[in-house]
């Protein structure tokens, strides 16, 4: 049992299954598509929500510093996704990694751990959304009733966010046609929400009185930090990139261009819009459900803040539409190597989609979305993110010992220093959320033993695909 636990699933054996066949993905994406797919997960309920509780209630207007440590951390850990997506382009990102370096039981972990990256995170963007897509009908006159438009609360437990849930049901509908469509209706909304992002930064910057800058961390290095933890949401994303691996031509080169230029372009966005935001409006003003938009408002511009509110939501749906994708994705490839069952890697016959995993993410992200506050869904998100992130910068280190000689399309810089740095940086993020988050996250893992050591401990198929190949080598 010890020797199942640690079996490693050989890198070519990972890459075998992703070889291009009849039955397998569509392969549609470049370099471009995979930048754009990126920007589309990247930039959402981060930097149009959160942003507001972390520089209002934590960091002040160091929030600025609070974007810088996240972006850094992400930074070391893009490298090293680079690496693997490189190395091993299939579609179960970190799970395939982890698999190939730590064996059955850390890959299964991480598996089950990137739930809560993808699914619980299409949750909170879709929460975002809904408070988003309020303000407009709001602004427009349109007032929906509080018991369709809230999650549950105490006092008020008859009521569920209608808006969240359609929206999920939307974009998996969209996702079950076909990745092609996917992309494209994702550039085209990528382009729409950096058209909001730019007006926040090409009006609010003649707004900005530096007199609002100071104190700049009220709060201390403390309040800094757990800013950090929460906006650190804002970057989720760029390693979604690597989850559609399976489906860009020319996965080598691609995946590395597609994971670092996505989370460049978006952390210098982010760390100038900080600077906006905080310069337009006295952190302690600063409104925490749709902070962008009312910065406008209280400065007296309302159709501004109606065209950046009109930017938030179409940009969120493509976070969520990425989002949504990756973890259909993920399950896909752990179904195909056994621990889940066979119909999650069950391909449409004529959409070439992973449709079943497809659906119940679906569902089950509606349903989340539409019972749960954000600002919890989006804390057990980041947990659970960063945990992924140390082990990806270690397997980054623990490969370079183990298989050395694996041809290395993108090589990491600076290996060790910069996946130790990454691991550090992001164990310290971890460590600055709440314990009711670690609490939620030993559950959530524990479920995940239980299934591991329920179903995919028989049903691996690791040791099956070892003797066929033995056995085609021998023949
Ligand atoms: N980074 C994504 C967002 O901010 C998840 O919504």
């Amino acid at each position: 049992m010890r020797e199942q636990l640690f079996r490693r699933k050989p890198a070519a054996s990972f890459l075998a299954d992703a070889t291009p066949h009849a039955g397998g993905l569509k392969r549609a994406l470049g370099a471009f598509d995979l930048t754009l797919l990126g920007i589309g997960a990247i930039i959402g309920a981060g930097i149009f929500v959160l942003t507001g509780v972390a520089a209002a209630e934590y960091a002040g207007p160091a929030v600025t510093s609070s974007f810088v440590i996240a972006g850094f951390a992400c930074a070391m850990a893009a490298l090293c996704y680079a690496e693997f997506a490189a190395m091993i382009p299939v579609a179960g990102s970190a799970y395939s990694y982890s698999y190939a370096t730590m064996g059955e039981l850390v890959g299964w972990i991480i598996g089950w751990d990137l739930v809560l990256e993808y699914a619980v995170a299409a949750a909170a963007v879709a929460v975002g959304w809904s408070g988003y897509l309020n303000v407009i009908l709001t602004g427009m006159g349109v007032h929906l009733p509080a018991a369709l438009t809230h999650a549950p609360a105490a006092g008020h437990l008859l009521q569920i966010d209608l808006p969240a849930l359609l929206i999920v049901l939307i974009m998996t509908a969209i996702l079950y046609v076909g990745i092609a469509e996917s992309a494209r209706i994702n550039s085209i909304i990528v382009m729409v929400k950096l058209c909001a992002i730019a007006v926040v930064i090409a009006v609010g910057v003649f707004y900005v009185r530096p007199a609002n800058w100071t104190p700049y961390a009220p709060f201390g290095w403390h309040g800094v930090m757990r800013g950090a933890a929460i906006i650190f949401f804002a970057y989720i994303g760029f390693d979604a990139v690597s989850t559609a691996a399976e489906e860009v031509i020319n996965p080598q080169r691609d995946l590395p261009i597609g994971i670092l230029a996505s989370l460049f372009v978006c952390t210098a966005l982010y760390i100038i819009v900080a600077a906006i935001l905080t310069g337009m409006v006295p952190a302690y003003l600063i409104d925490i459900k749709a902070p962008l938009a009312s910065a406008f408002v209280l400065r007296g511009m309302n159709f501004v803040a109606g065209i950046v509110s009109a930017g938030a939501v179409a940009g969120l749906t493509s976070v969520m539409l990425v989002l949504l994708l990756g973890q259909s994705r993920i399950f896909y490839a752990i179904s195909r190597d056994g621990l889940l069952p066979p119909a999650f890697s069950k391909v449409h016959p004529r959409f070439r989609t992973p449709y079943i995993p497809t659906t119940i993410t679906g569902i089950a992200v509606g349903v989340t979305a539409a019972l749960l506050p954000i600002q919890e869904i989006a804390e057990l998100t980041n947990i659970g993110t960063l945990f992924a992130f140390v082990l990806v910068c270690l397997g980054v280190w623990i490969l370079r010992r183990v298989e050395p000689d694996l041809k290395r399309p993108f090589r990491t810089p600076l290996v060790p220093a910069v996946p130790i740095l990454g691991a550090l940086f992001c164990g310290y993020l971890m460590l600055q959320l709440p314990m009711v988050t670690w609490l939620r996250f030993f559950l959530w893992m524990g479920a995940g033993m239980f299934i591991y050591f329920g179903y995919g401990r028989f049903h691996s198929r690791v040791e099956a695909d070892a003797h066929e190949h033995k056995a085609a080598s021998a023949g």
